[in-house]
């Protein structure tokens, strides 16, 4: 196992295809990470403490170089003699650092579009004459600045690619991340490997006993307990800290009334057959009376975080527990607003929604750094069993963020009753493979009915079926009217206070997964 990692440095000029260039790279065994993109290099060199920075990749984003606020590169950058790979903006931002000659476009180039290799070398060896690539651009390099030489253009773009002529630094207007560039990957892995020389040494193998030791010393022969809410995430985080430290660990289910129907016994049963010293606290009665009448997505979420907090802190003045360990995951990290050029899109309760005052030491996340599909990797190497690896992710604040409006008794009831329905119809139909989630939502609207008769005025309920990869984004899922016919059925004919059920066909973005 490497004592550091070879790691790019992805610098976030806020484009929205900023992590999938992280996921690019990690595809290819090197590690990766989003820092801010004014990083100086000072910073580097702090961070090359703990990894082995072998080049910076500056990504695109969605100003020009002309706006007056536009996010720029530290002036220093160049000092870090580290290899560096331009994309889109972050092209136009490398060439206007050294004297390069930037010009709004005469014509924007927005989709595909077809590039003349005219020189096939360094990033671009190996590539073709023509290469079909994905363009989003407003600005344009006109001229490669001063000992620096371009490689490639297009009709309305002189300076698609430059590159220095004896150093390491590279520019391209186009995103070989995304899946439209046709060759992106063999791009990539050029810079990767040829021009950064990294060693593809970031392997889940080394990962889970790198992740088991550091969780070792960081709680330096100490107690900890762990939150387990029994989704993928924080099962998987459990069992590595059960490795690291034994019987030194409490992993501590909280019931706060808002977990799916049978959830509890489920994760119960599931882990009981575990070698984890494991309890649940029932915290229903507490987490409704702080949330009575709350309405505000937001407040929710942070009421709920902080009273999570308040449970841990009970249970590790029982035990002895001096750490907290949590189930994050990078998405988590990247939502909850940690990146400077991104908005805060909502407080993951164990991120954001974390109270400023905690009585731990320390909080310790081990999978702080992985994408969902990461974790499955880990669970799968570790052993989980198929119906832990395979749950739907469910969120911390569980069905009070699936509930619109004030908390009610009832409300919770028909959460927990359509969404049971939903899951059974969808998992009866063999559907789940291609899911990320499946759930429903108890809106705050009421609509009138005709049930027996009679008129009703009742609930409308909200299905929702995602398909993802990462989470980051997200489609609706195309699931046969048949199936939505059977679950909207079930649904009025078993639930008596809901008189409308409705499909929820939005993508995100715009949208986010969760209601709230
Ligand atoms: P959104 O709604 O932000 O959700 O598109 C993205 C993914 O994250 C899950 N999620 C959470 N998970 N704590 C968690 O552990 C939370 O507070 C939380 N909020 C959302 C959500 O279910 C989806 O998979």
């Amino acid at each position: 196992m490497p004592a550091k990692y070879d790691t790019l440095l992805v610098l976030d000029f806020g484009g929205q295809y900023c992590h999938l260039i992280v996921r690019r790279i990690r595809e290819h065994g090197v590690y990766s990470e989003i820092v801010p993109h004014d990083i100086s290099p000072q910073e580097v060199a702090a961070l090359d403490e703990k990894f082995n920075i072998k080049g910076l990749i500056l990504s695109g984003g969605p100003s020009s170089v002309y706006e007056p606020n536009a996010p720029k590169l530290h002036p220093n950058i160049l000092e870090t003699n580290l290899p560096i790979l331009g994309l889109c903006y972050g092209h136009q931002l490398l060439a206007q650092l050294v004297n390069g000659k930037v010009e709004p476009a005469v014509c924007k180039e927005y989709g595909a579009a077809q590039v003349n290799i005219d020189k096939p070398v360094g990033v671009l060896e190996g590539l073709s004459i023509t290469e079909q690539v994905w363009m989003s651009h407003s600005d344009t390099v006109v001229e490669p600045p001063p000992e620096f030489e371009a490689l490639a253009h297009t009709d309305n773009c002189p300076v698609a690619a430059f590159r220095h002529k004896t150093k390491p630094l590279y520019g391209l207007q186009w995103h070989p991340e995304v899946i439209h560039t046709k060759n992106g990957a063999h791009m990539l892995q050029n810079f990767i490997f040829q021009i950064c020389r990294a060693q593809a040494n970031w392997q889940m193998e080394n990962l889970i006993d790198k992740m088991v030791k550091e969780l070792q010393t960081e709680t330096g022969g100490g107690r900890a307990i762990i939150g387990l809410s029994g989704g993928i995430d924080s099962s998987v985080a459990a069992t590595l800290a059960a490795k690291a430290l034994g019987e030194k660990l409490t992993a501590v289910y909280v019931d706060h009334g808002f977990m799916r129907a049978g959830e509890t016994e489920a994760i119960r049963t599931a882990f009981e057959k575990f070698d984890i010293h494991f309890i649940v606290a029932d915290a229903q009665e507490r987490f409704m009376n702080k949330l009575q009448g709350v309405i505000e997505p937001e407040t929710k979420r942070k009421i709920m975080g902080e009273e999570f907090i308040r449970v841990f802190e009970e249970i590790a003045a029982q035990s002895g527990a001096e750490y907290l360990i949590q189930g994050t995951i990078y998405p988590d990290r990247i939502e909850s607003g940690f990146r400077k050029n991104s908005d805060k899109i909502k407080s993951h309760h164990n991120v954001a929604g974390l109270p400023e005052k905690i009585k731990f030491k320390k909080i310790l996340e081990p999978l702080g750094d992985l994408y969902k599909d990461e974790v499955r990797k880990v669970a799968r190497m570790l052993g989980l069993p198929k119906e832990i690896v395979n749950r739907q992710p469910f969120p911390g604040p569980g069905l009070a963020v699936r509930i619109i409006g004030p908390l009610t008794e009832e409300k919770v009831s028909i959460a927990k009753k359509s969404d049971k329905i939903v899951r059974e119809e969808i998992e009866r139909c063999d559907l789940i493979e291609n899911l990320w989630q499946y759930f429903s939502v108890v809106t705050d609207t009421k609509a009138t009915g005709v049930k027996g008769d009679a008129r009703a005025y009742g609930y409308m309920v909200a299905v929702r079926a995602v398909e993802s990869k990462e989470a980051m984004t997200a489609s609706f899922a195309k699931i046969p009217y048949e199936v939505l016919e059977r679950i909207s059925t079930r649904i009025t004919n078993e639930i008596p206070q809901v008189t409308r059920v409705v499909y929820d066909v939005t993508h995100k973005p715009p949208a986010t997964i969760e209601w709230e």
